[in-house]
C-alpha cells in the first residue's frame, strides 16, 4: 500500500476550480518530484494533504488512514511534516529558538498527557538534546543564536527545513525549497536533502531539473488541476505531451 495516497481530488478556491481529480499514489519511501507550470496546483495539493486546503470531493490518505477533515495540527502529528514555497520564519526569533518551539511542538509539551514537573522537565532535556543534534545537521550550529531575519536566504530555507523535519515526519513536502539560490548553494541544499530525507517519504515542488534527476525516484505533471504523468525522469521528459506543453509554453513566451 501507498503511504500517501490522493484519489479524485477536487479543490476549489473561491468559485475557481483549481485540483481536478488528481490521483497520486506515492510508495513508503519513495522520492517524487512534483513538477508543472506556475498556477497549475502545486502548492495547494500540498495544502490539501496539510488540513490547509478544503478538498470539495476525493480522497486522501496516509498509511491508509484519511486526513481529511483533520486540522493541521492532527495532520503534522500522523507524521507529516513540510516547508512552504514562502518563508515563514519570524525575524527577530533565534535559529536555536525556532527549532526548540518546533521541537516542544512535536514533543507535545503543550498537550495534555504528562503535564507533571518531573514530566516537562524529562523533556525539557529532550528538547535541549533534540535541537543541539538538529543545529548539527542542518550545519546551522554556528549561528544557534542569531536571528533568523539575519541569516543568508540559503540558511534561513536550511532552517525551515528544519522545522518540517522537528516532527521527524514520515512524509516531507518540500514546496520549491531550492528556489532563489545559487547553483553551488543548491548543490550544497540537494546534498543535505538527500542526507535528512533519508528513510523518510518526500514529495518535492521543483523547477529545477537536475535537482529533479538528483533527488526523485519518480516525477508526477501537474497540468489543468490534474496529474498529466507520473513516472521516472527519464520517461516524463520524452513523453509527447509534456514536450508538446512545455515547448508551445517556452514558445507563446519568446
Ligand atoms: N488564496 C488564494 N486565493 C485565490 N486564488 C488562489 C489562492 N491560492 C492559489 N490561488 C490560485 O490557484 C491556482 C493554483 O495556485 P498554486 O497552487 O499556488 O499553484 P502552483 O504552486 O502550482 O504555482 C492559481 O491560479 C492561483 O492564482
Ligand atoms: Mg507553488
Amino acid at each position: 500500500m501507498s503511504l500517501l495516497q490522493i484519489e479524485e481530488l477536487h479543490v476549489q478556491i473561491g468559485t475557481q476550480p483549481i485540483l481536478r481529480g488528481v490521483e497520486l499514489q506515492v510508495p513508503a519511501g519513495q522520492r517524487l518530484a512534483l513538477i508543472g507550470p506556475n498556477g497549475a496546483g502545486k502548492s495547494t495539493l500540498f495544502h490539501a494533504i496539510t488540513g490547509l486546503a478544503m478538498a470539495q470531493r476525493g480522497r486522501i490518505s496516509l498509511d491508509g488512514q484519511s486526513l481529511l477533515g483533520l486540522s493541521t495540527h492532527q495532520i503534522v502529528r500522523r507524521g507529516v511534516g513540510r516547508s512552504f514555497q514562502i518563508s515563514q520564519l519570524f525575524a527577530s526569533l533565534t535559529v536555536a529558538d525556532h527549532l526548540r518551539l518546533a521541537c516542544l511542538s512535536a514533543l507535545g509539551y503543550h498537550g495534555g498527557r504528562g503535564s507533571g514537573l518531573l514530566h516537562r522537565l524529562t523533556r525539557l532535556g529532550d528538547v535541549r538534546e533534540r535541537v543541539q543534534s538538529q543545529l548539527q545537521a542542518l550545519e546551522l550550529d554556528d549561528v544557534a543564536d542569531t536571528p533568523a531575519g539575519q541569516l543568508p536566504y540559503a540558511r534561513q530555507r536550511m532552517l525551515e527545513l528544519g522545522l518540517a523535519l522537528a516532527v521527524d515526519p514520515r512524509l516531507l513536502l518540500l514546496d520549491e525549497p531550492t528556489a532563489g539560490m545559487s547553483r553551488s548553494e543548491t548543490t550544497d541544499f540537494v546534498r543535505r536533502i538527500d542526507a535528512l530525507a533519508r528513510g523518510r517519504t518526500l514529495v518535492l515542488v521543483e523547477h529545477d531539473m537536475p535537482v529533479v534527476f538528483d533527488l526523485a525516484d519518480q516525477v508526477a505533471v501537474l497540468h489543468e488541476g490534474r496529474v498529466l504523468i507520473c513516472a521516472s525522469a527519464q520517461e516524463v521528459q520524452t513523453h509527447e505531451e509534456v514536450r508538446r506543453l512545455y515547448l508551445s509554453r517556452r514558445e507563446a513566451t519568446c
